[in-house]
């Protein structure tokens, strides 16, 4: 992909609104949704119309901008008290991807500074703007990153949607796809469904093939055979929170990856920008793992597919613990081994 290319975004800040792509609808509709207040930023992350860890962030920085300009006439006493009351409002919107959090605290951190309200004003739009770009070329570094860990010809597995539109561009895992696609590598890619939503099937299939990567779909429970039949070089991932000790939360289902990549010798990548990386959080016990509604499970496009009432499980995350991660790449290098040593440097290098 050269800059010259267009690329599909999953947000476009319009200065009085956002475009956001609402990726429920994929791959059938790409429509962008229209975004003029806070309440509706938040509405689409709890809806997954928004969602992929840094694309989150993304969207929850331009919704403190959207609030911050509607509320531009506020004394700035007053400001600054209800800024915190709507970063509180939209960091309840989903509780695992830190990088919510993280974005939060950077737009409203940078209004600190700030003399009277139109000035608070102009930096957290600055620092949103600022976050977004700073995405593309960190999710560029990761993929130059993991390429040195691949070779043209190899064979990948992923989960989930680590790709372009849950970031800025590039994605985290699909990243090196990207990159050695510009290369001229012949990279092919097997893509997990990902029950219960299917962001493997709609959305990574449908942007690698966007792209022309060679990608094949399989279901989930296809993982193990596949793994040991299709020679595969290895399985890449993306993250939604590493916690110091380097035990990482990932969309359900990465943990069995993990298990079944480590039975059959095959590396386990892991692509993490910094903002994913919470030091705060000491090991994968801490992590809050978000449960989502029944209807995900019971339901497809509306129609049931269980018995009504019957009781259901859906955490939307499990965690793998560090020990079955073969290397943690992000945008300062790639650490393997003593995580919580080298997680911790790549924060003051
Ligand atoms: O529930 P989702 O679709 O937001 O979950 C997304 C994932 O688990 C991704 O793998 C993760 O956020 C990394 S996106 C670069």
């Amino acid at each position: 992909m050269s800059t010259t290319e267009t690329w599909i975004s999953s947000l476009r800040y319009k200065g009085d609104h956002l475009l956001l792509l609402d990726q429920q609808q994929l791959p059938r509709h790409t429509v962008y949704i229209n975004v003029t207040t806070i309440e509706q930023v938040w509405d689409c992350i709890k809806k997954l119309q928004v969602r992929g860890a840094p694309a989150i962030g993304i969207a929850a920085a331009f919704g403190i901008v959207l609030w911050a300009k509607a509320n531009n006439s506020l004394p700035y006493d007053e400001f600054k008290s209800k800024l915190l009351q709507q970063k509180a409002y939209l960091a309840g919107s989903r509780p695992t991807a830190v990088n919510l959090f993280w974005a939060l605290d950077r737009v409203t951190g940078s209004a600190e500074q700030a003399r009277d309200t139109e000035e608070a004003v102009q930096l957290i739009e600055q620092e949103a703007l600022f976050i977004q770009q700073e995405d593309e070329e960190t999710c560029r570094k990761i993929g130059e990153y993991a390429l040195t860990l691949l070779k043209n010809g190899d064979c990948l597995m992923t989960h989930c949607n680590a790709g372009g539109i849950a970031t800025s561009r590039y994605g985290t895992a699909l990243a090196p796809m990207y990159l050695a696609k510009e290369k001229g590598w012949d990279l092919s890619v097997y893509a997990n469904e990902t029950r219960p939503v299917f962001q493997g099937a709609r959305l990574t299939a449908w942007e690698l093939q966007q792209a022309g990567i060679n990608v094949t779909l399989i279901t989930d429970n296809m993982a193990a055979h596949t793994l040991k039949t299709k020679n595969i070089a290895a399985v890449i991932v993306g993250c939604d929170r590493v916690a110091a000790n380097g035990d990482t939360a990932n969309k359900i289902g990465t943990f069995g990856l993990a298990l079944q990549a480590k039975a059959l010798g095959i590396p386990f990548y892991v692509a993490s920008p910094l903002s994913t990386i919470d030091l705060n959080t000491s090991t994968g016990d801490d992590i809050p793992i978000e449960e989502r509604p029944a209807e995900e499970v019971t339901h497809f496009q509306g129609e049931p597919i269980a018995p009504e009432g019957v009781k259901v499980f859906n955490p939307a995350f499990d965690v793998t613990p560090h020990e079955y991660i073969t290397a943690i790449i992000t945008e300062r290098g790639i650490a393997s081994g003593n995580y919580k040593k080298q997680l911790a440097n790549f924060f003051n290098s």
